[in-house]
Protein backbone atom coordinates (compact mmCIF):
# COMPACT_ATOMS: atom_id res chain seq x y z
CA UNK A 1 0.00 0.00 0.00
CA UNK A 2 1.61 3.03 -0.89
CA UNK A 3 1.38 5.76 1.85
CA UNK A 4 -0.32 8.90 0.22
CA UNK A 5 0.90 11.78 2.29
CA UNK A 6 -0.74 14.85 1.79
CA UNK A 7 1.57 16.12 -1.10
CA UNK A 8 1.63 14.18 -4.45
CA UNK A 9 4.37 12.65 -5.16
CA UNK A 10 4.98 14.49 -8.80
CA UNK A 11 5.28 17.76 -6.88
CA UNK A 12 1.89 19.27 -7.85
CA UNK A 13 0.34 21.64 -5.67
CA UNK A 14 -2.95 20.17 -3.37
CA UNK A 15 -2.96 23.79 -2.19
CA UNK A 16 -7.06 24.20 -2.49
CA UNK A 17 -8.98 25.90 -0.04
CA UNK A 18 -12.97 25.79 0.29
CA UNK A 19 -14.09 27.76 -2.30
CA UNK A 20 -11.08 28.29 -5.06
CA UNK A 21 -10.53 26.33 -8.00
CA UNK A 22 -10.57 23.37 -8.20
CA UNK A 23 -8.20 22.69 -11.00
CA UNK A 24 -4.88 22.36 -9.02
CA UNK A 25 -5.41 18.33 -8.88
CA UNK A 26 -5.49 18.09 -12.51
CA UNK A 27 -1.26 17.15 -12.03
CA UNK A 28 -2.17 14.49 -9.65
CA UNK A 29 -1.53 10.78 -11.03
CA UNK A 30 -3.22 9.45 -7.76
CA UNK A 31 -6.56 11.37 -8.30
CA UNK A 32 -8.13 8.02 -8.69
CA UNK A 33 -7.48 6.90 -5.09
CA UNK A 34 -9.18 9.87 -3.52
CA UNK A 35 -11.43 11.11 -6.05
CA UNK A 36 -15.12 12.01 -6.00
CA UNK A 37 -16.84 10.29 -8.82
CA UNK A 38 -20.04 12.03 -10.07
CA UNK A 39 -22.42 9.34 -11.67
CA UNK A 40 -24.25 11.17 -14.77
CA UNK A 41 -27.24 9.57 -16.72
CA UNK A 42 -27.24 11.08 -19.80
CA UNK A 43 -30.73 11.34 -20.95
CA UNK A 44 -31.83 12.23 -17.36
CA UNK A 45 -29.21 15.29 -16.82
CA UNK A 46 -30.36 18.00 -19.03
CA UNK A 47 -32.08 18.43 -22.52
CA UNK A 48 -30.73 21.13 -24.28
CA UNK A 49 -32.43 20.63 -27.51
CA UNK A 50 -36.17 20.42 -26.07
CA UNK A 51 -36.94 16.75 -26.79
CA UNK A 52 -37.72 15.37 -23.85
CA UNK A 53 -34.04 13.96 -23.57
CA UNK A 54 -31.30 14.84 -21.87
CA UNK A 55 -28.21 14.99 -23.62
CA UNK A 56 -24.54 15.85 -23.92
CA UNK A 57 -24.61 19.35 -24.51
CA UNK A 58 -26.96 19.76 -21.61
CA UNK A 59 -24.40 18.44 -19.90
CA UNK A 60 -21.73 20.63 -21.00
CA UNK A 61 -24.01 23.37 -19.98
CA UNK A 62 -23.88 22.03 -16.16
CA UNK A 63 -19.72 21.49 -16.26
CA UNK A 64 -20.13 24.90 -14.03
CA UNK A 65 -23.06 22.92 -12.05
CA UNK A 66 -20.53 20.19 -11.47
CA UNK A 67 -17.45 22.37 -10.75
CA UNK A 68 -19.17 24.17 -8.50
CA UNK A 69 -20.39 20.96 -6.40
CA UNK A 70 -16.62 20.19 -6.73
CA UNK A 71 -16.45 16.68 -8.19
CA UNK A 72 -12.96 15.10 -9.88
CA UNK A 73 -14.46 13.00 -12.09
CA UNK A 74 -17.72 12.91 -14.09
CA UNK A 75 -18.97 8.72 -15.03
CA UNK A 76 -20.78 8.44 -17.26
CA UNK A 77 -23.32 5.50 -17.85
CA UNK A 78 -23.37 4.67 -22.02
CA UNK A 79 -23.37 7.13 -24.13
CA UNK A 80 -23.21 4.78 -27.68
CA UNK A 81 -25.43 4.29 -30.08
CA UNK A 82 -28.16 2.24 -28.76
CA UNK A 83 -31.40 0.62 -29.80
CA UNK A 84 -32.07 0.87 -25.57
CA UNK A 85 -33.40 -2.20 -24.64
CA UNK A 86 -31.79 -1.93 -21.31
CA UNK A 87 -31.19 2.08 -21.11
CA UNK A 88 -28.16 2.03 -23.20
CA UNK A 89 -26.56 -0.97 -22.02
CA UNK A 90 -27.04 -2.77 -25.25
CA UNK A 91 -24.69 -1.52 -26.80
CA UNK A 92 -24.87 -1.18 -30.68
CA UNK A 93 -21.71 0.76 -31.77
CA UNK A 94 -18.69 1.56 -29.18
CA UNK A 95 -17.21 4.46 -31.61
CA UNK A 96 -20.51 6.79 -32.31
CA UNK A 97 -22.30 8.55 -29.65
CA UNK A 98 -26.19 7.69 -29.76
CA UNK A 99 -28.02 10.38 -32.38
CA UNK A 100 -30.22 11.20 -29.22
CA UNK A 101 -27.74 12.18 -26.96
CA UNK A 102 -25.04 14.58 -29.56
CA UNK A 103 -22.14 13.58 -31.35
CA UNK A 104 -18.83 12.03 -31.61
CA UNK A 105 -17.58 16.21 -31.87
CA UNK A 106 -19.93 16.52 -29.03
CA UNK A 107 -18.17 13.74 -26.79
CA UNK A 108 -14.90 15.22 -27.34
CA UNK A 109 -15.73 18.79 -26.66
CA UNK A 110 -17.57 17.47 -22.93
CA UNK A 111 -14.11 15.84 -22.09
CA UNK A 112 -12.09 18.92 -23.27
CA UNK A 113 -14.22 21.64 -21.53
CA UNK A 114 -14.74 19.00 -18.21
CA UNK A 115 -10.82 18.81 -18.26
CA UNK A 116 -10.65 22.43 -18.26
CA UNK A 117 -12.49 22.66 -14.89
CA UNK A 118 -10.46 19.93 -13.66
CA UNK A 119 -13.00 17.41 -14.52
CA UNK A 120 -12.00 14.10 -15.73
CA UNK A 121 -14.05 11.72 -17.56
CA UNK A 122 -15.14 7.97 -17.25
CA UNK A 123 -16.87 6.32 -19.77
CA UNK A 124 -18.75 2.76 -19.65
CA UNK A 125 -17.71 -0.58 -20.97
CA UNK A 126 -19.99 -3.47 -21.38
CA UNK A 127 -17.69 -6.67 -22.06
CA UNK A 128 -19.99 -9.12 -20.99
CA UNK A 129 -22.86 -8.16 -24.25
CA UNK A 130 -23.65 -6.03 -26.82
CA UNK A 131 -26.71 -4.94 -28.58
CA UNK A 132 -28.98 -7.09 -30.95
CA UNK A 133 -28.25 -4.78 -33.52
CA UNK A 134 -24.40 -4.74 -33.03
CA UNK A 135 -23.03 -5.58 -36.75
CA UNK A 136 -21.17 -8.32 -34.84
CA UNK A 137 -24.46 -10.15 -33.57
CA UNK A 138 -26.69 -9.24 -37.10
CA UNK A 139 -23.33 -10.79 -39.11
CA UNK A 140 -23.95 -14.01 -36.73
CA UNK A 141 -27.22 -14.31 -37.55
CA UNK A 142 -26.75 -14.50 -40.99
CA UNK A 143 -24.04 -16.81 -41.20
CA UNK A 144 -23.53 -20.45 -40.72
CA UNK A 145 -23.52 -22.34 -37.32
CA UNK A 146 -20.10 -23.26 -36.65
CA UNK A 147 -18.99 -19.87 -38.69
CA UNK A 148 -15.95 -17.66 -37.32
CA UNK A 149 -18.63 -14.95 -36.79
CA UNK A 150 -21.32 -17.24 -34.32
CA UNK A 151 -17.93 -17.86 -32.47
CA UNK A 152 -18.08 -14.58 -30.75
CA UNK A 153 -21.36 -15.13 -29.51
CA UNK A 154 -22.70 -18.48 -27.56
CA UNK A 155 -24.43 -20.13 -30.29
CA UNK A 156 -25.38 -23.63 -29.46
CA UNK A 157 -27.71 -26.43 -30.99
CA UNK A 158 -31.04 -27.21 -28.79
CA UNK A 159 -31.30 -29.65 -26.39
CA UNK A 160 -34.36 -32.82 -27.15
CA UNK A 161 -35.12 -34.44 -29.70
CA UNK A 162 -35.86 -30.98 -32.12
CA UNK A 163 -33.51 -29.20 -30.18
CA UNK A 164 -36.34 -27.28 -28.88
CA UNK A 165 -34.94 -26.85 -25.38
CA UNK A 166 -32.40 -24.56 -24.36
CA UNK A 167 -28.92 -25.49 -23.74
CA UNK A 168 -28.44 -24.41 -20.05
CA UNK A 169 -30.91 -23.81 -17.47
CA UNK A 170 -29.44 -20.93 -16.32
CA UNK A 171 -31.71 -18.13 -14.98
CA UNK A 172 -31.32 -14.29 -16.47
CA UNK A 173 -31.02 -11.56 -13.58
CA UNK A 174 -34.20 -9.64 -15.54
CA UNK A 175 -36.33 -12.15 -14.96
CA UNK A 176 -36.47 -15.96 -17.54
CA UNK A 177 -34.10 -17.76 -18.94
CA UNK A 178 -31.07 -16.63 -20.34
CA UNK A 179 -31.05 -18.69 -24.41
CA UNK A 180 -33.10 -17.65 -27.13
CA UNK A 181 -33.80 -19.61 -30.22
CA UNK A 182 -32.69 -17.72 -33.54
CA UNK A 183 -34.57 -18.42 -37.24
CA UNK A 184 -32.64 -19.90 -40.08
CA UNK A 185 -32.49 -18.59 -43.70
CA UNK A 186 -35.64 -20.85 -44.55
CA UNK A 187 -37.53 -20.06 -42.06
CA UNK A 188 -36.84 -23.25 -39.62
CA UNK A 189 -35.88 -23.22 -35.82
CA UNK A 190 -32.22 -22.40 -35.66
CA UNK A 191 -29.79 -22.71 -33.12
CA UNK A 192 -30.00 -20.59 -29.70
CA UNK A 193 -27.44 -17.95 -28.47
CA UNK A 194 -26.94 -16.88 -24.71
CA UNK A 195 -28.18 -13.90 -23.20
CA UNK A 196 -27.64 -13.03 -19.42
CA UNK A 197 -29.60 -10.35 -19.45
CA UNK A 198 -32.48 -9.67 -21.86
CA UNK A 199 -32.51 -11.62 -25.38
CA UNK A 200 -31.59 -8.60 -27.00
CA UNK A 201 -27.93 -8.32 -25.17
CA UNK A 202 -26.36 -11.24 -26.71
CA UNK A 203 -23.31 -12.67 -24.68
CA UNK A 204 -19.81 -12.18 -26.42
CA UNK A 205 -17.61 -15.12 -26.63
CA UNK A 206 -13.85 -14.32 -24.78
CA UNK A 207 -12.40 -16.87 -25.54
CA UNK A 208 -12.31 -15.79 -29.08
CA UNK A 209 -9.29 -13.30 -29.96
CA UNK A 210 -11.49 -10.77 -32.40
CA UNK A 211 -13.81 -10.27 -28.97
CA UNK A 212 -10.20 -9.30 -26.69
CA UNK A 213 -8.87 -7.13 -29.36
CA UNK A 214 -12.38 -5.72 -30.17
CA UNK A 215 -12.36 -4.41 -26.78
CA UNK A 216 -8.66 -3.34 -25.69
CA UNK A 217 -9.50 -1.19 -29.27
CA UNK A 218 -12.58 0.40 -27.82
CA UNK A 219 -9.92 1.30 -24.59
CA UNK A 220 -7.57 3.07 -26.96
CA UNK A 221 -10.44 4.56 -29.15
CA UNK A 222 -11.37 6.32 -25.64
CA UNK A 223 -8.60 6.71 -23.85
CA UNK A 224 -7.29 8.54 -27.17
CA UNK A 225 -10.16 11.26 -27.32
CA UNK A 226 -9.28 11.64 -23.39
CA UNK A 227 -11.06 9.89 -21.38
CA UNK A 228 -9.38 9.05 -17.79
CA UNK A 229 -10.74 5.70 -17.48
CA UNK A 230 -13.38 3.41 -18.01
CA UNK A 231 -16.58 1.85 -15.72
CA UNK A 232 -16.38 -1.93 -16.52
CA UNK A 233 -20.20 -2.86 -16.78
CA UNK A 234 -21.00 -6.49 -14.88
CA UNK A 235 -17.13 -7.41 -14.61
CA UNK A 236 -17.71 -10.84 -13.23
CA UNK A 237 -19.82 -11.90 -15.84
CA UNK A 238 -17.45 -12.95 -19.33
CA UNK A 239 -16.13 -15.32 -19.07
CA UNK A 240 -18.38 -18.51 -19.03
CA UNK A 241 -17.48 -22.54 -18.25
CA UNK A 242 -17.47 -23.63 -22.50
CA UNK A 243 -18.94 -26.42 -21.32
CA UNK A 244 -22.16 -24.74 -20.18
CA UNK A 245 -23.21 -27.12 -17.25
CA UNK A 246 -26.28 -26.63 -15.87
CA UNK A 247 -27.07 -25.15 -13.05
CA UNK A 248 -30.03 -26.47 -11.13
CA UNK A 249 -29.46 -29.04 -8.28
CA UNK A 250 -25.73 -27.52 -7.46
CA UNK A 251 -25.58 -26.25 -4.09
CA UNK A 252 -22.82 -24.12 -4.47
CA UNK A 253 -19.60 -23.12 -6.25
CA UNK A 254 -15.80 -23.39 -5.37
CA UNK A 255 -13.87 -20.66 -5.90
CA UNK A 256 -13.84 -19.44 -9.47
CA UNK A 257 -16.07 -22.66 -10.24
CA UNK A 258 -19.15 -20.93 -11.04
CA UNK A 259 -20.73 -21.83 -14.55
CA UNK A 260 -20.42 -17.25 -15.40
CA UNK A 261 -19.44 -15.72 -12.66
CA UNK A 262 -15.84 -14.72 -11.06
CA UNK A 263 -14.23 -17.19 -13.10
CA UNK A 264 -10.39 -17.25 -13.10
CA UNK A 265 -9.48 -16.44 -16.25
CA UNK A 266 -11.18 -12.86 -16.02
CA UNK A 267 -7.79 -11.72 -14.63
CA UNK A 268 -5.96 -12.20 -17.46
CA UNK A 269 -8.36 -10.29 -19.50
CA UNK A 270 -8.19 -7.17 -17.01
CA UNK A 271 -4.83 -7.47 -16.92
CA UNK A 272 -4.57 -6.89 -20.45
CA UNK A 273 -6.60 -4.02 -20.28
CA UNK A 274 -4.49 -2.56 -17.90
CA UNK A 275 -1.76 -3.03 -19.73
CA UNK A 276 -3.61 -0.55 -22.17
CA UNK A 277 -4.17 2.10 -19.16
CA UNK A 278 -0.65 2.36 -18.63
CA UNK A 279 0.57 3.14 -21.87
CA UNK A 280 -0.70 6.38 -21.74
CA UNK A 281 1.18 8.57 -20.53
CA UNK A 282 -1.15 9.81 -17.68
CA UNK A 283 -2.50 6.53 -17.32
CA UNK A 284 -6.42 5.42 -17.27
CA UNK A 285 -7.70 3.98 -14.76
CA UNK A 286 -10.66 0.95 -14.52
CA UNK A 287 -13.24 0.98 -12.16
CA UNK A 288 -15.51 -2.42 -12.20
CA UNK A 289 -18.99 -3.26 -11.17
CA UNK A 290 -18.60 -6.71 -9.20
CA UNK A 291 -21.09 -7.95 -7.40
CA UNK A 292 -19.37 -10.80 -4.92
CA UNK A 293 -20.16 -11.76 -1.49
CA UNK A 294 -16.57 -13.05 -1.02
CA UNK A 295 -14.11 -10.19 0.30
CA UNK A 296 -11.04 -11.67 -0.81
CA UNK A 297 -12.46 -13.07 -4.70
CA UNK A 298 -13.22 -9.38 -4.87
CA UNK A 299 -10.26 -7.75 -3.69
CA UNK A 300 -8.26 -9.62 -6.25
CA UNK A 301 -9.72 -7.93 -8.94
CA UNK A 302 -7.75 -5.00 -7.18
CA UNK A 303 -4.60 -6.47 -7.33
CA UNK A 304 -1.66 -3.96 -8.51
CA UNK A 305 -1.87 -5.37 -11.78
CA UNK A 306 -5.50 -4.74 -12.78
CA UNK A 307 -8.53 -3.21 -12.19
CA UNK A 308 -7.85 0.08 -9.93
CA UNK A 309 -11.01 0.14 -7.95
CA UNK A 310 -14.28 -1.23 -7.32
CA UNK A 311 -17.75 -0.48 -6.64
CA UNK A 312 -18.05 -1.54 -2.83
CA UNK A 313 -21.95 -2.54 -3.19
CA UNK A 314 -22.35 -4.39 0.79
CA UNK A 315 -21.53 -0.51 1.96
CA UNK A 316 -25.17 0.42 -0.82
CA UNK A 317 -26.90 -2.21 0.06
CA UNK A 318 -26.75 -2.75 3.88
CA UNK A 319 -28.96 -1.78 6.31
CA UNK A 320 -28.71 1.75 8.62
CA UNK A 321 -27.24 0.56 11.70
CA UNK A 322 -24.81 1.53 13.74
CA UNK A 323 -23.02 -2.71 13.80
CA UNK A 324 -23.73 -3.63 10.37
CA UNK A 325 -22.53 0.19 8.60
CA UNK A 326 -19.17 -0.97 10.89
CA UNK A 327 -18.92 -4.43 9.81
CA UNK A 328 -18.63 -3.36 6.45
CA UNK A 329 -16.48 -0.56 6.81
CA UNK A 330 -14.09 -2.93 8.48
CA UNK A 331 -14.45 -5.27 5.92
CA UNK A 332 -13.81 -2.96 3.29
CA UNK A 333 -10.38 -1.83 4.65
CA UNK A 334 -9.27 -5.22 5.36
CA UNK A 335 -9.62 -6.90 2.23
CA UNK A 336 -8.55 -3.97 0.49
CA UNK A 337 -4.87 -2.82 2.35
CA UNK A 338 -3.02 -6.18 1.25
CA UNK A 339 -3.67 -5.45 -2.00
CA UNK A 340 -3.35 -1.52 -2.09
CA UNK A 341 -6.27 -0.76 -3.29
CA UNK A 342 -8.35 2.57 -1.91
CA UNK A 343 -11.82 1.74 -1.27
CA UNK A 344 -15.08 2.88 -2.58
CA UNK A 345 -18.32 4.49 -1.17
CA UNK A 346 -21.31 4.23 -2.37
CA UNK A 347 -24.64 4.92 -1.36
CA UNK A 348 -26.53 4.31 -4.63
CA UNK A 349 -26.40 4.58 -8.80
CA UNK A 350 -29.16 3.89 -11.63
CA UNK A 351 -29.95 0.76 -10.52
CA UNK A 352 -31.06 1.21 -6.80
CA UNK A 353 -33.58 2.82 -5.00
CA UNK A 354 -32.48 6.29 -3.94
CA UNK A 355 -31.63 6.43 -0.74
CA UNK A 356 -34.01 9.15 0.90
CA UNK A 357 -36.84 6.72 0.04
CA UNK A 358 -34.58 3.22 0.78
CA UNK A 359 -33.91 5.12 4.57
CA UNK A 360 -37.25 6.06 5.02
CA UNK A 361 -38.59 2.82 5.63
CA UNK A 362 -38.62 0.07 8.52
CA UNK A 363 -36.16 -1.93 6.20
CA UNK A 364 -33.59 -0.11 4.90
CA UNK A 365 -31.15 -2.63 3.30
CA UNK A 366 -31.70 -3.33 -0.68
CA UNK A 367 -31.74 -6.25 -2.96
CA UNK A 368 -32.83 -6.92 -5.67
CA UNK A 369 -35.02 -9.95 -5.27
CA UNK A 370 -36.90 -7.91 -2.31
CA UNK A 371 -36.86 -4.51 -3.99
CA UNK A 372 -39.75 -3.10 -1.34
CA UNK A 373 -41.57 -1.24 -3.50
CA UNK A 374 -44.68 0.31 -2.37
CA UNK A 375 -44.02 -0.11 1.29
CA UNK A 376 -44.45 2.99 3.70
CA UNK A 377 -41.55 4.92 2.99
CA UNK A 378 -41.37 8.18 5.92
CA UNK A 379 -39.73 10.90 4.24
CA UNK A 380 -38.75 12.76 6.35
CA UNK A 381 -36.57 10.19 8.39
CA UNK A 382 -35.36 9.27 5.05
CA UNK A 383 -34.15 12.37 3.81
CA UNK A 384 -32.21 12.71 7.72
CA UNK A 385 -30.81 9.51 7.16
CA UNK A 386 -29.91 10.35 3.61
CA UNK A 387 -27.62 13.84 4.98
CA UNK A 388 -26.02 11.56 7.20
CA UNK A 389 -25.55 9.00 5.08
CA UNK A 390 -23.65 11.32 2.84
CA UNK A 391 -21.61 12.75 5.75
CA UNK A 392 -20.56 9.27 6.43
CA UNK A 393 -19.58 8.72 2.88
CA UNK A 394 -17.70 11.49 2.40
CA UNK A 395 -15.94 11.35 5.81
CA UNK A 396 -14.50 7.78 4.64
CA UNK A 397 -10.88 6.96 2.82
CA UNK A 398 -11.11 6.32 -1.15
CA UNK A 399 -13.41 7.48 -3.81
CA UNK A 400 -16.66 8.57 -3.33
CA UNK A 401 -19.33 8.08 -5.99
CA UNK A 402 -22.56 10.59 -6.21
CA UNK A 403 -25.39 9.10 -8.35
CA UNK A 404 -26.53 12.49 -10.22
CA UNK A 405 -29.91 13.65 -7.86
CA UNK A 406 -28.63 11.84 -4.68
CA UNK A 407 -27.10 15.66 -3.91
CA UNK A 408 -30.55 17.06 -4.21
CA UNK A 409 -32.06 14.15 -2.14
CA UNK A 410 -34.12 13.35 -4.87
CA UNK A 411 -36.68 10.33 -3.71
CA UNK A 412 -37.51 7.50 -6.11
CA UNK A 413 -40.71 8.12 -8.16
CA UNK A 414 -42.63 5.30 -7.09
CA UNK A 415 -45.62 6.05 -9.16
CA UNK A 416 -44.58 6.11 -12.95
CA UNK A 417 -47.54 5.97 -15.27
CA UNK A 418 -46.77 2.00 -16.56
CA UNK A 419 -46.64 3.25 -19.94
CA UNK A 420 -43.71 5.28 -19.58
CA UNK A 421 -41.79 2.87 -18.27
CA UNK A 422 -38.67 1.44 -20.14
CA UNK A 423 -36.63 -1.13 -17.75
CA UNK A 424 -36.46 -4.52 -19.14
CA UNK A 425 -36.69 -5.50 -15.17
CA UNK A 426 -39.87 -4.49 -15.07
CA UNK A 427 -41.24 -6.44 -18.20
CA UNK A 428 -39.46 -9.59 -17.67
CA UNK A 429 -40.84 -10.05 -14.50
CA UNK A 430 -44.56 -9.89 -15.93
CA UNK A 431 -44.43 -6.37 -14.37
CA UNK A 432 -44.10 -7.74 -10.69
CA UNK A 433 -40.88 -5.67 -10.23
CA UNK A 434 -41.36 -2.16 -10.79
CA UNK A 435 -38.04 -1.83 -12.27
CA UNK A 436 -35.38 0.91 -12.30
CA UNK A 437 -36.73 4.11 -13.87
CA UNK A 438 -37.47 5.35 -10.46
CA UNK A 439 -34.36 6.64 -10.06
CA UNK A 440 -33.70 7.38 -13.41
CA UNK A 441 -36.50 10.96 -13.17
CA UNK A 442 -35.17 14.08 -14.94
CA UNK A 443 -33.25 16.53 -12.83
CA UNK A 444 -35.43 19.39 -11.78
CA UNK A 445 -33.17 22.55 -12.68
CA UNK A 446 -35.29 25.21 -11.96
CA UNK A 447 -38.40 25.63 -9.34
CA UNK A 448 -40.64 26.19 -12.26
CA UNK A 449 -40.82 25.94 -16.09
CA UNK A 450 -40.16 23.83 -18.41
CA UNK A 451 -39.87 20.51 -16.86
CA UNK A 452 -38.12 22.39 -14.01
CA UNK A 453 -35.63 23.58 -16.22
CA UNK A 454 -34.67 19.90 -17.65
CA UNK A 455 -35.75 21.47 -21.22
CA UNK A 456 -35.10 25.06 -22.02
CA UNK A 457 -37.68 27.22 -21.27
CA UNK A 458 -40.80 26.88 -23.40
CA UNK A 459 -40.07 23.36 -24.98
CA UNK A 460 -43.51 21.56 -25.06
CA UNK A 461 -42.29 18.40 -25.14
CA UNK A 462 -42.20 16.26 -21.56
CA UNK A 463 -39.60 14.58 -20.04
CA UNK A 464 -39.09 10.94 -20.98
CA UNK A 465 -40.42 9.68 -17.81
CA UNK A 466 -42.50 12.23 -16.10
CA UNK A 467 -41.11 14.36 -12.58
CA UNK A 468 -43.30 14.02 -10.12
CA UNK A 469 -45.54 17.86 -9.81
CA UNK A 470 -43.70 19.09 -6.08
CA UNK A 471 -40.65 18.42 -7.28
CA UNK A 472 -39.57 22.60 -7.73
CA UNK A 473 -38.31 22.65 -3.67
CA UNK A 474 -36.02 20.45 -4.92
CA UNK A 475 -34.59 21.75 -8.02
CA UNK A 476 -30.98 23.41 -8.08
CA UNK A 477 -32.24 26.67 -8.12
CA UNK A 478 -34.59 26.48 -4.55
CA UNK A 479 -31.59 24.68 -2.80
CA UNK A 480 -29.02 26.83 -4.09
CA UNK A 481 -30.76 29.93 -2.19
CA UNK A 482 -31.11 27.57 0.79
CA UNK A 483 -28.30 26.81 3.10
CA UNK A 484 -29.98 24.00 5.02
CA UNK A 485 -30.69 22.19 1.95
CA UNK A 486 -29.16 18.61 0.40
CA UNK A 487 -27.57 20.67 -1.99
CA UNK A 488 -25.60 23.13 0.45
CA UNK A 489 -24.83 20.06 2.62
CA UNK A 490 -22.98 18.00 -0.39
CA UNK A 491 -21.15 21.29 -1.59
CA UNK A 492 -19.61 21.68 1.85
CA UNK A 493 -19.34 18.31 2.29
CA UNK A 494 -17.35 17.94 -0.86
CA UNK A 495 -15.46 21.54 -0.32
CA UNK A 496 -14.35 20.63 3.32
CA UNK A 497 -13.23 17.02 1.91
CA UNK A 498 -10.99 18.97 -0.18
CA UNK A 499 -9.73 21.69 1.70
CA UNK A 500 -9.04 19.04 4.63
CA UNK A 501 -5.36 17.27 3.90
CA UNK A 502 -6.62 14.58 6.34
CA UNK A 503 -9.88 13.51 4.51
CA UNK A 504 -7.83 12.92 1.35
CA UNK A 505 -5.37 10.62 3.23
CA UNK A 506 -5.85 7.01 4.24
CA UNK A 507 -5.50 7.63 7.64
CA UNK A 508 -8.61 5.90 9.89
CA UNK A 509 -8.87 4.49 12.79
CA UNK A 510 -12.14 3.96 15.63
CA UNK A 511 -12.47 5.89 18.24
CA UNK A 512 -14.25 4.17 20.87
CA UNK A 513 -18.00 5.38 21.56
CA UNK A 514 -19.67 3.83 24.95
CA UNK A 515 -23.60 4.66 23.27
CA UNK A 516 -24.46 1.61 21.21
CA UNK A 517 -25.26 2.93 18.32
CA UNK A 518 -22.57 5.86 17.59
CA UNK A 519 -19.65 4.98 15.25
CA UNK A 520 -17.14 7.57 15.20
CA UNK A 521 -13.68 7.52 13.50
CA UNK A 522 -10.84 9.81 13.28
CA UNK A 523 -9.01 10.60 9.79
CA UNK A 524 -5.33 12.19 10.76
CA UNK A 525 -4.46 13.97 13.69
CA UNK A 526 -7.91 15.88 14.92
CA UNK A 527 -10.58 15.23 12.40
CA UNK A 528 -12.98 13.33 13.74
CA UNK A 529 -16.61 11.70 12.21
CA UNK A 530 -19.63 10.95 14.16
CA UNK A 531 -23.10 9.49 13.46
CA UNK A 532 -25.83 8.37 15.70
CA UNK A 533 -27.54 6.06 14.00
CA UNK A 534 -29.19 5.47 17.56
CA UNK A 535 -32.74 6.52 19.19
CA UNK A 536 -31.05 9.03 21.69
CA UNK A 537 -29.57 12.27 21.90
CA UNK A 538 -25.29 11.79 22.24
CA UNK A 539 -23.39 14.14 23.88
CA UNK A 540 -20.27 15.54 21.61
CA UNK A 541 -17.00 16.29 23.39
CA UNK A 542 -16.88 19.80 24.04
CA UNK A 543 -13.08 20.93 23.13
CA UNK A 544 -14.06 20.30 19.30
CA UNK A 545 -15.18 22.78 16.58
CA UNK A 546 -18.45 21.44 14.89
CA UNK A 547 -17.11 22.18 10.75
CA UNK A 548 -20.24 19.84 9.44
CA UNK A 549 -23.44 18.90 10.62
CA UNK A 550 -26.47 16.93 9.22
CA UNK A 551 -28.72 18.77 10.98
CA UNK A 552 -29.12 21.02 13.60
CA UNK A 553 -27.19 19.79 16.87
CA UNK A 554 -29.28 20.17 20.31
CA UNK A 555 -27.43 22.07 23.31
CA UNK A 556 -24.19 20.60 22.04
CA UNK A 557 -25.56 16.92 21.38
CA UNK A 558 -25.86 15.01 17.91
CA UNK A 559 -29.09 14.18 17.57
CA UNK A 560 -30.21 10.80 16.23
CA UNK A 561 -29.78 9.66 12.52
CA UNK A 562 -27.70 12.94 12.32
CA UNK A 563 -23.31 12.94 11.32
CA UNK A 564 -21.09 15.63 12.07
CA UNK A 565 -17.76 16.41 10.94
CA UNK A 566 -15.85 17.87 14.24
CA UNK A 567 -11.96 19.24 14.94
CA UNK A 568 -10.97 18.60 18.22
CA UNK A 569 -9.23 21.66 19.58
CA UNK A 570 -5.28 21.72 19.83
CA UNK A 571 -4.75 20.39 23.48
CA UNK A 572 -7.63 19.33 23.81
CA UNK A 573 -7.62 15.83 25.63
CA UNK A 574 -8.36 12.83 23.30
CA UNK A 575 -11.47 11.02 24.56
CA UNK A 576 -9.37 7.83 24.43
CA UNK A 577 -6.72 5.76 22.34
CA UNK A 578 -7.54 5.08 18.71
CA UNK A 579 -9.75 1.53 19.20
CA UNK A 580 -8.10 -0.17 15.96
CA UNK A 581 -5.61 1.00 13.15
CA UNK A 582 -6.56 -0.81 10.66
CA UNK A 583 -4.69 0.90 8.04
CA UNK A 584 -1.50 0.28 7.25
CA UNK A 585 -0.78 4.18 6.81
CA UNK A 586 -2.04 4.27 10.16
CA UNK A 587 0.37 2.05 12.00
CA UNK A 588 3.33 3.36 10.18
CA UNK A 589 2.47 6.71 11.87
CA UNK A 590 1.95 5.55 14.78
C1 LIG B 1 -25.13 -3.37 -15.01
C2 LIG B 1 -25.79 -2.02 -15.17
C3 LIG B 1 -27.27 -2.22 -15.38
C4 LIG B 1 -27.47 -3.08 -16.61
C5 LIG B 1 -26.71 -4.39 -16.50
C6 LIG B 1 -26.66 -5.15 -17.81
O1 LIG B 1 -25.54 -4.00 -13.85
O2 LIG B 1 -25.53 -1.21 -14.06
O3 LIG B 1 -27.93 -1.01 -15.51
O4 LIG B 1 -28.83 -3.35 -16.78
O5 LIG B 1 -25.38 -4.18 -16.13
O6 LIG B 1 -25.81 -4.48 -18.70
Amino acid sequence: MTITDDAPADGSTMAETVGEATTERIGDADWWRTAVVYQVYPRSFSDSDGDGVGDLAGVRGRLPYLHELGVDAIWFTPWYSSPLADGGYDVADYRTIDPVLGSLEEAELLIVQARELGIRTIVDIVPNHVSDRHAWFQDALAAAPGSPERDRFWFRQGRGVDGSLPPTDWESSFGGGTWTRTTDQDGTPGEWYLHLFAPEQPDLNWQNADVRAEHEDVLRFWFDRGAAGVRIDSAGLPVKDPSLPDMRGVSGYGAGEHPHLDRDELHDIYRAWRRVADSYDEPRVLVAEVWLADADRFAAYLRPDEIHTAFNFDFMTGPWRADAVRAVIDATLRSHAPVGAPATWVLSNHDITRPVTRLGRAETSFSFDAKRFGTPTDRALGERRARAAALLAAGLPGVLYVYQGDELGLPEVEDLPRESITDPMHFRSGGVDPGRDGCRVPLPWTSTGSAFGFSPDGASTTPWLPQPRDWGPLSVQAQSQDPSSMLSLYRSALRLRRAEPALRSERFSWVPQRASGVLSFARGDDLICIVNFGPHDHALEPDADILLASAPLVGGALPPDTAVWLRRRPGAAHPAPPETALHPSDQQRS
